[in-house]
């Protein structure tokens, strides 16, 4: 097990917390604290102090050249000779957790038991292992918590996520009002990266959705985390765009998690102008006239069933730099405020969880709003289709012709692919509107991505090798798995239609493919374009270090990483 090093035990002083300005933007619920501060993290007073542990050794950090992590190994065996003499502040000979001045001190502080109890409960620092321990008023801090991390070189600033996350989530259980998360050295991944990735994970580890429970309502005692540094540097920035990150995810998530019977297209439409006007973004309501205006026949059809209850909405948010903008990147979401199917209905299992299938869309204005925090130099915008596919008298039929925004026939044998109809649609108009340097399309769109890649990795396609590389790259610093499928032209075929230009769905196999194939059809050659299957990654099924049983919040993270790399 190796433990990471950490500057050597001094007294902490006033100035070395900064606090970073905080803006909820979920009104009405508490907001978590959260400061970094740098000085000895042992000597802090706290509910609890949180340190990461590694299992192996990493060599020196490559690029960072004469960097080295020189984690120490938690050396089994001989008791502390120093034990209970030894003041916390005093190096220890013997101590166990050689090369970790913290832990050393806090080992010698509790005589050794830090390091008894980790050996005798098999603490190695696998990833996802804890160890919690009471210090019994021999430290300022009532327990001091190890999370594993796992292996060292195998860790990326998602580490620090879970780590921050799985801190938090203790804490909380705990009954802790306030905990110290002592962010670790790394030579491969940046101080900024790690506190930007730490503050993420403490504030998505605390995401509730509760606004539903009138009793049993699980009340979070968690106020502040301190992030405690290696070094004395200014941070706000990592923090500030933390804050945006994790307040782009929460209302993602939050969409997600609303019901259908609320979270009406009218309703996602609305909520898109509020955050709009909040994150200082232009934002444009296209209702069913505007819709019509634009002959936007494939979203209009699907949205007929559950007209005129629950009217379609189209909203488009933009934001552009103060300077000149360096490129324009358009997004696309899939806003199916609920999905039965159509006549075409789902069957009870799978219509369960259709409230879900806007993700695509929560995750574009959870990003929007970040970017509208954040300012880069990038223009973007963002363009939600908000539907409801719905059962009823009006609803289109298998078998109807359709007639898309950019002209091009599509015979139905389907109403249950209607997420392609109401992008399609989306993308040809974003085009014609914005020309951009790049669209990006998310949708839970296929039951078939979820049969080929599982439950927690997202289908990407596009034909620019150098953007699938980067969304891969990105995706994984930021937690959020990307598999690159083919768009196998070959497919193309299965769409063949005899009496219009094609048709909306193909054969079982080969189904997210054909999906995407239908999107391409509506972007033009000369825009780059990916297409992000999110159907599998959209919810997560139980609660795990930042991730909250639920909405997900799935893409947010990637998208601004994408639009602002650092
Ligand atoms: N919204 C669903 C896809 C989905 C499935 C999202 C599970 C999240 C979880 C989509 O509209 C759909 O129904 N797709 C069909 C396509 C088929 C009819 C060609 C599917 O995947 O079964
Ligand atoms: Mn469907
Ligand atoms: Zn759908």
């Amino acid at each position: 097990m190796i433990l990471v090093r950490c500057p050597p035990i001094a007294t902490f002083r006033r100035r070395d917390v900064f606090t970073p300005a905080v803006t909820p933007v979920r009104k009405g619920l508490p907001v978590l604290k959260l400061v970094a501060v740098s000085g000895a993290p042992e000597a802090r007073a706290a509910d609890l102090i949180a340190f990461a542990v590694f299992t192996e050794e990493r060599g020196p950090a490559t690029g960072t050249a004469g960097a080295t992590t020189t984690s120490a190994r938690l050396q089994s065996g001989k008791k502390a000779g120093a034990r209970k003499a030894a003041p916390t502040g005093k190096r220890a000979g013997g101590a166990r957790f050689a090369g970790s001045a913290e832990l050393q001190h806090i080992d010698v502080a509790l005589d050794g038991l830090l390091s008894d109890v980790a050996a005798a409960e098999a603490f190695t620092g696998a990833a996802g292992q804890t160890l919690l321990l009471h210090t019994h008023g021999k430290l300022p801090a009532a327990r001091v918590l190890l999370i594993g991390l796992g292996a060292a070189d195998k860790t990326g600033p998602d580490a620090f996520r879970r780590f921050a996350g799985t801190a938090v989530r203790v804490a909380d259980r705990c009954k802790a009002k306030k905990a110290v998360v002592v962010v670790p050295e790394d030579g491969a991944v940046r101080l900024e990266a790690r506190v930007q990735a730490a503050a993420e994970g403490a504030l998505l580890a605390s995401y509730r959705f509760d606004k539903y429970l009138t009793k049993d309502r699980p009340s979070s005692s968690l106020e502040q985390v301190e992030l405690a540094l290696p070094t004395r540097v200014r941070v706000d920035e990592s923090l500030t765009r933390a804050r945006a990150v994790a307040d782009g995810v929460g209302l993602a998530r939050d969409l997600v998690n609303e019901p259908a019977g609320t979270l009406t297209p009218v309703e996602f439409a609305r909520r898109a102008v509020e955050t709009g006007k909040a994150a200082g973004l232009k934002v444009t309501v296209l209702d069913e006239r505007a819709l019509a205006r634009e002959r936007m026949g494939m979203l209009l059809a699907v949205a007929k069933a559950a007209s005129p209850y629950t009217p379609p909405r189209v909203v488009r948010l933009e934001y552009r730099p103060k300077k000149k903008a360096t490129k324009h990147i358009v997004l696309v979401g899939k806003g199916l405020t609920f999905d039965s199917g159509g006549l075409d209905i789902k069957p009870a299992d799978g219509m369960l969880d259709m409230k879900v299938d806007m993700s695509g869309a929560a995750a574009v204005l959870g990003a929007m709003l970040a970017i509208g925090r954040i300012r880069p130099d990038v223009a973007v915008t963002g363009y939600l289709g908000c539907v409801e596919n719905g059962i009823g008298g009006n609803a289109y039929h298998p078998g109807d012709i359709l007639k898309s925004r950019k002209g091009l026939t599509v015979e139905i044998n389907n109403t249950d692919a209607e997420g392609r109809l109401v992008l399609g649609d989306c993308i040809d108009l974003a085009i014609t509107e914005q020309k951009p340097d790049l669209l990006i399309d998310l949708a839970t769109l296929t039951g078939a991505c979820m049969v080929a890649l599982g439950p927690s990795t997202a289908g990407l396609f596009t034909d620019d090798d150098a953007l699938a590389e980067d969304i891969k790259t990105i995706g994984k610093r930021n937690g959020e798995d990307f598999w690159r499928l083919p768009l196998n032209d070959d497919l193309l075929g299965q769409l063949k239609s005899t009496i219009a230009d094609m048709k909306n769905t193909g054969l079982r196999y080969g189904g997210a493919i054909t999906a995407a194939l239908f999107l391409k059809q509506f972007v033009d050659q000369r825009t780059n374009w990916a297409h992000l299957d999110i159907a599998g990654p959209a919810t997560t099924d139980k609660d795990a270090d930042y991730m909250v049983k639920g909405g997900a919040g799935f893409g947010v993270r990637t998208l601004v990483g994408l639009i602002d790399p650092r």
